[in-house]
This record gives C-alpha cells, structure tokens and sequence, in this order.
C-alpha cells in the first residue's frame, strides 16, 4: 500500500498501509532513546506509517497527542503513559472514535480494561523483586544494618511504582535492611546526580544505592566520586535497564547489579498493531522478557549489545 502518511479511515486497512499515531513518554533516559529507535525502525520495517510525538514527561502533552490522532483518524494508537492514573475520559473519547489503543511499556490504572486492547512490556514489580533478591544475597552474611538510599523514576509512573514496591517487599523480610532515604530523579542523570549529592551531604553513612534506572545511577555515580568515594566498594549500586552506558559501569566495578528492562518492543508493538486493525484477537497481557547482570556477565555481554 501507499505510505502518504495522510490518513486513513479508522479501522481501514483496505490495501493501504496501517496508520499507527504513537506518543512517547519523552527522551529523559538511555532506555527511552532506544525504544523510540525501535518504535521507528520497527514500523518501517512492518510497512506501518508512524506519527510520533514527544512529550517531553508531560501527561498534557500525551493527551493532547492522543486526542489530534483521534481527529486524524489513525487506524491504531500506541502510548506509553507517563503516569499511571488519569487516563479514562481520552481514552474512552478513542473508545468511541472506534480507535483501538495499545498500551506500550508502561500501564494505566483504569478500572476499566476494555479502554485498551492490550499491554505490550516489562513487569516493574518482578524488576524490583530482582534487584532486591540480589542485595539480599549479598548481604546474607551481614549482620549490622544495610543503610540504602533509593532513586525513584518519574513520580506515579508505573516502572517507579511497581520496582519501588517489588524490593521494598524483598528486603522487608529482614529488619537489617533500612531505606534511610528515597526520592524522585525522574529518570534522568542530571536529577540522580542532583539528589544524590543532597543525600551523601544528609547521609554520611549510605551503604547501597538502588536507582529505578542506569541513568539516575549513572548521575549519582559522578556525585559519588564527587564526594571521594569509590562506587561500587564503598556504595553498593544496583540499578534497573542495562543499557550500553549502564553496562559499561557494570563492567568497569563502578555498578554492582543491573536489572534488566528491554526496550526493543517495537517488532513486538507492530506484530499487535496489525492484529489489533485486521480485528484479531491478541493477548490481554505481553510481558517481555529479560534477564538481569553481574560484573562478570556484563563484560560478556557488552560487545554484542544493541543499545
Ligand atoms: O518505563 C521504562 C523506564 O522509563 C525505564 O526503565 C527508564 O529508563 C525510562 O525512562
């Protein structure tokens, strides 16, 4: 089919390419630059015409999006929600627009789970799980409290959600592990960097980091030695995603742990959209897959990573 990206009737398809009108969460992290990659290689490759739109970690802006693919017409909507909650009133306006929704990385909170088709992406709280079944193993010998500080991603967001309460549950079942401190970086380096800096001036006596991303790591590794510590001896880092930079500090002792968070949904998304138009019925539920990294497997694993 053609691929003049003008439009075609909702739920079309008739020989002309898929329109799929896409809102990304923003460009805040290492992650979230691969997985726009994906998105745009992925419909190429899959002869879907895209219309992408950043929104810059703005809930408006998603709406806003949304609501001009309704106008448009598109023939599917993908997004990854920045927040969890608030999401019924437009996607229900997509409900009645005859639109189907695809909800890609991240979830909503709606009751209601007929606003959406499927959810394509990881599963957060397992992530948490992880990141806390490492920490608990390390320290299985220790007997003196673990001080740990927590970056969290983008406040009600559901990766900062779920990898918060998924290790909160882990390291809950003995009383030596202590959050002394957890706060929002919103995903990125230079936010990581800043808060960590105010919890190492408050803190004198932090034993782990855990981070919801290898950005917010990253930024308060600088703080870290910024302050004359040795990340990775003399604060523990665990973090979430695994992406190239991420795996490099691994690699080079400077991050202990690394959760790993795929962000290479796009063949996955397309595969769905194209069901999802041509009215065929697709799982409630796709979770990806993913493993996680010591230092030794990150070293392995680094020449041969995509990303
Ligand atoms: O929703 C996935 C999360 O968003 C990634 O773990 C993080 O890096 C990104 O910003």
């Amino acid at each position: 089919g053609s691929e003049s990206g003008g439009g075609s009737e909702a739920g079309g398809g008739g020989g002309d390419a898929i329109v799929m009108g896409f809102s990304q969460v923003g460009a805040e992290s290492g992650w979230r630059t691969a997985n726009t990659k994906s998105v745009q290689d992925s419909a190429k490759e899959a002869g879907i015409t895209l219309k992408f739109s950043d929104a810059q970690q703005k809930q408006e802006n998603q709406i806003k999006a949304i609501r001009s693919y309704i106008q448009q017409k598109v023939d599917v909507i993908a997004f990854s929600p920045v927040v969890e909650s608030g999401w019924d009133t437009v996607l229900k306006e997509a409900q009645g627009a005859n639109i189907p929704v695809i909800l890609t990385d991240r979830a909503v909170d709606s009751a209601d789970t007929s606003l959406y088709k499927t959810f394509l992406g990881s599963d957060f709280v397992e992530e948490g799980k992880k990141a806390g079944q490492w920490l608990v193993e390390e320290y299985k010998d220790a007997s003196d409290t673990v001080n740990i500080v927590e970056l969290q991603g983008t406040t009600g967001s559901a990766p900062a959600n779920d990898r918060k309460s998924g290790f909160a549950e882990v390291i809950g079942a003995d009383p030596k592990f202590k959050i002394i401190a957890s706060q929002t970086g919103d995903f990125t380096r230079a936010k990581g960097k800043e808060v960590m800096e105010a919890f190492l001036k408050a803190h004198p006596d932090i034993d782990v980091l855990y981070a919801h991303n290898d950005d917010m790591g990253l930024g308060a590794i600088e703080a870290i030695e910024g302050a004359g510590k040795v990340p990775g001896k003399d604060i523990k880092i665990i973090t979430v995603d695994a992406v190239k930079d991420g795996m490099q500090a691994l690699a080079d002792g400077k991050i202990n742990y690394i959760v790993e968070c795929s962000p290479l949904l796009g063949p996955q998304l397309m595969d769905l959209a194209k069901k999802v138009v041509a009215g065929e019925s697709v799982p409630a539920r796709v979770v990806t897959e993913e493993t996680t990294f010591t230092q030794e497997q990150a070293k392995e694993a680094l020449p041969s990573r995509q990303y």
